[in-house]
């Protein structure tokens, strides 16, 4: 939170945390798992060490139902080693946007080359069903806020990497692909900000993934996003939302996706 810290130096001392409380020096892959997607991490591998996300520089526990708390390091049966992270700081949370991409930039410290970010989210596609897992295809960022500071002008064209979602869709040939709009939040959007998202060419809408995709590409590294459409946004469908729905939308579909990316990290 010190704004005259340097954040790169910051998530070098987390990574070194994870390595001290892990004993795994290095990781191939990092994970975020957003809502719906938790139970990927028993079926990626063999669990080597799991650490309560307050023990790690820069982590917190997390005050939402939903989100586990720790960081993991698992070891699959190819032999690569995966940290995932089930911390996700939001930005409605308001801690600032570095706050937000520290999880990230700590994956990056720990050596990890590609980013994993999954999210529960809202459909804007009417054939979408609650349940249906969609491949972020790009991104519209609404939130005004960016992970970058001064003059940092980085490209952000395929930040979805076109190879990974390739890879994907050999794992799973039904998936669809959509830009995910990042709202601020907590709330949830209106109805007439769900048609905005859809008129300037948004698909799925959320609070999460774009600032950390953005971070992720100025680390270098290789992007994977998907989202778990857990409800279709407000407007799109005609009853109330709800954390709780979206909370049972995540569980029901949790064993198919989960299963899902785990079988695509184990192809990555
Ligand atoms: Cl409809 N909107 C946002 N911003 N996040 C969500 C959602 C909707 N459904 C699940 N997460």
């Amino acid at each position: 939170d010190d704004p005259t810290a340097d954040p790169f130096e910051i998530a070098a001392r987390a990574a070194a945390d994870i390595a001290r409380h892990t004993g795994v020096e290095r990781h191939d892959i990092a994970v975020t798992l957003g809502s719906g997607w938790g139970r990927a991490a028993d079926l990626l591998g063999e669990t080597v060490a799991t650490v309560p996300a307050d023990e790690v520089t820069g982590f917190s526990r997390p005050a939402l139902a939903g989100h586990v708390g720790t960081l993991r390091s698992v070891r699959t049966p190819a032999g690569r080693s995966v940290l995932v992270i089930g911390a996700r700081t939001h930005f409605y949370e308001g801690h600032g946007v570095r706050r937000v991409v520290h999880s990230v930039r700590t994956a990056a410290a720990t050596g990890a080359g590609t980013m994993v970010l999954t999210n529960g989210a809202g459909g804007i596609r009417e054939t979408w069903r609650p349940g249906q897992p969609v491949l972020i295809s790009d991104h519209i960022n609404l939130t005004a806020a960016s992970p970058l500071e001064g003059a940092t002008f980085i490209d952000l064209t395929d930040l979805y990497s076109p190879r990974l979602r390739e890879l994907a869709r050999t794992i799973d040939p039904t998936l669809d692909e959509g830009v995910y709009c990042q709202f601020r939040g907590p709330h949830y959007e209106t109805p007439a900000e769900v048609q905005m998202a859809k008129t300037i060419g948004g698909h799925i809408v959320g609070m999460s993934t774009a600032l950390e995709a953005i971070a992720a590409r100025e680390a270098g590294m290789e992007i994977l996003g998907m989202s778990l459409v857990t409800n279709l946004a407000a407007g799109i469908q005609t009853t109330p939302l709800s954390h709780e729905e979206v909370l049972e939308a995540g569980r029901e579909a949790e064993p198919v996706i989960s299963s899902l990316l785990a079988r695509i990290i184990e192809a990555l």
